[in-house]
């Protein structure tokens, strides 16, 4: 940790330190007054990285009302701009292509709205040690969220009603927030970065095509795309990763795309994982919304696989009542009668879609993914996070599994949904759209169903057509979040 040599961090909200802000949307004024840097932690390791923005809309200091909420009342939109596992800086209110981004529609809503900047794997000190590995990212945001709480009374907004947002990585920590609140696995971060002393839990979240379950993720990713043996594989600058559009300030980095043939090597470690899957599948003992158990036999076949196939199938139908043009989607199966769609051919689909990533999708034999990097140490850059990479490594590196194997299941929201040791969100909302393959689409269906099996109310859908992206029907995504607070 550096020295603080900084006075000292008040974490009490001053209602005084504010800038008054307007900005025109479909010809109405949106008024509210700005927060900006505000510091969320009393001993931050990076100030640049740990501060939030928080929005009010004017109307709450005249005892005004906005969409029948007042200051008392209004929910508190929590979205990150957390892409790639990558640092992240706070959102602030913006007109996107003529459309108004997620924090400026929130306050056109009468929400209150806090926007944390985190840390992410790449954020070094200036010894050159790294500080934004995992967990870095949920315990920033987890810190932000106790400043919320510790300031309920004299700030505008609910506390008891926060509703985190993000995108792809910020997706996937959207959801941990949701599972992981209150969790003392990570009391002693906060202490160390002394962070408020309050509840971290959240009301609700919304998670736009989460990059989650990374534990997971290698083996749910082969068994979409293992016959797919060559494809178009996607590269940042700098190895990172594709940026989502997440309305975050950041320039996309460049994008670099390479025709990749999978060797046999690959194709046998495709199957392996693959393999896994069911097994991984059945012991998670899911039940669809009938009360049907969700199985996979040993070919990859069953009511999971029907399960999946029903969320696309359903998109489609969705689409094509919209009058979409479904000509180029061969894999559609009609009825002859009704025309509506009843199946897809799965592999067809999949090869429509086609992989972006190698086999090791997410922990990468050769150990250089992203998510190989999220699970670095202070001194160690790259990490396996898996036994099954870590066996079957192929770098000339010794000792590059895990040093701490707490955190890989720190980061993952399966292990604190469901458990008593933590306060789950009790509403989500989670989209994965039928053109996106930076994960499968079973992973973000699998932590809905575990949510729903739960008893938590989850609105899951798998937009048709739609690639790696966020925040794209607002207007439907803030009548979830009026419905479930009012
Ligand atoms: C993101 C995309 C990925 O493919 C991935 O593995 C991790 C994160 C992202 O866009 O945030």
């Amino acid at each position: 940790m550096q020295a603080d040599t900084s006075a000292k961090i008040s974490l009490a909200f001053d209602v005084k330190n504010y800038e008054s802000m307007s900005t025109t949307v479909d010809n109405k004024e949106i008024k509210y007054r700005a927060f900006e840097y505000i510091p969320y932690v009393a001993n931050p390791i990076d100030i640049d990285q740990q501060y939030m923005n928080i929005y009010v809309p004017e109307e709450y200091f005249n005892n005004g009302t906005v969409n029948g909420y007042n200051t008392q009342t209004a929910p508190i939109f929590m979205p990150n701009a957390v892409g790639g596992y990558m640092p992240s800086q706070a959102m602030t209110p913006k007109v996107e292509n003529g459309k108004p981004n997620s924090v400026l529609y929130a306050l056109s809503r009468g929400y209150v709205v806090a926007s944390p900047a985190t840390r992410g794997r790449t954020n070094k000190a200036s010894d050159g040690n790294f500080i934004g590995k995992a967990p870095a990212v949920i315990v920033d945001l987890q810190a932000a969220t106790a400043y919320l709480h510790a300031n309920d009374s004299t700030m505008p907004g609910n506390a008891n009603r926060i509703i985190t947002n993000g995108t792809s990585a910020g997706g996937a920590v959207s959801l941990l927030q949701g599972a992981a609140g209150n969790s003392s696995d990570f009391q002693p971060y906060l202490q160390a970065l002394g962070a408020a002393t309050a509840a971290t839990n959240v009301y609700a979240v919304s998670a736009y095509c989460p990059i989650t379950n990374l534990d997971a993720a290698d083996m749910a990713y082969e068994w979409s795309y293992k016959g797919i043996t060559s494809f178009n594989k996607v590269t940042m600058g700098q190895g990172e990763l594709p940026q989502a559009n997440v309305g975050g300030n950041a320039a996309p980095p460049q994008r670099t795309i390479q025709r990749v043939n999978l060797n046999a090597n690959d194709v046998a470690y495709s199957n392996l994982l693959s393999e896994h899957f069911p097994e991984y599948v059945n012991n998670l003992q899911l039940h669809d919304s009938m009360g049907r158990v969700l199985k996979l036999d040993k070919n990859g076949n069953g009511t999971f696989k029907n399960y999946v196939k029903a969320f696309i199938i359903d998109a489609a139908n969705k689409a094509q009542a919209k009058g979409t043009d479904l000509s180029k989607h061969t894999y559609l199966v009609r009825d002859n009668k009704t025309g509506a769609i009843k199946d897809i051919n799965w592999e067809a689909y999949n090869q429509f879609v086609s992989r972006s990533k190698a086999p090791g999708a997410f922990d990468s034999r050769s150990n250089d993914s992203g998510e190989n990097n999220l699970f670095g140490t202070s001194t160690t850059d790259n990490n396996h996070f898996t036994i099954t990479a870590a066996l079957h490594d192929t770098t000339s590196n010794q000792n590059v599994y895990v040093e701490n194997a707490k955190i890989v299941t720190m980061m993952n929201p399966m292990n604190y949904l469901g458990s008593p040791a933590a306060t789950n969100a009790q509403f989500y909302r989670i989209r994965y759209g039928t053109a996106d393959s930076n994960t499968s689409v079973a992973i973000p269906l699998i932590v809905g169903t575990r949510a729903q099996n739960l008893g938590y109310k989850v609105d899951m859908a798998t937009p048709f057509g739609v690639d790696h992206s966020g925040d794209y029907d607002l207007d439907e995504l803030f009548n979830w979040m009026d419905n479930i607070v009012k």
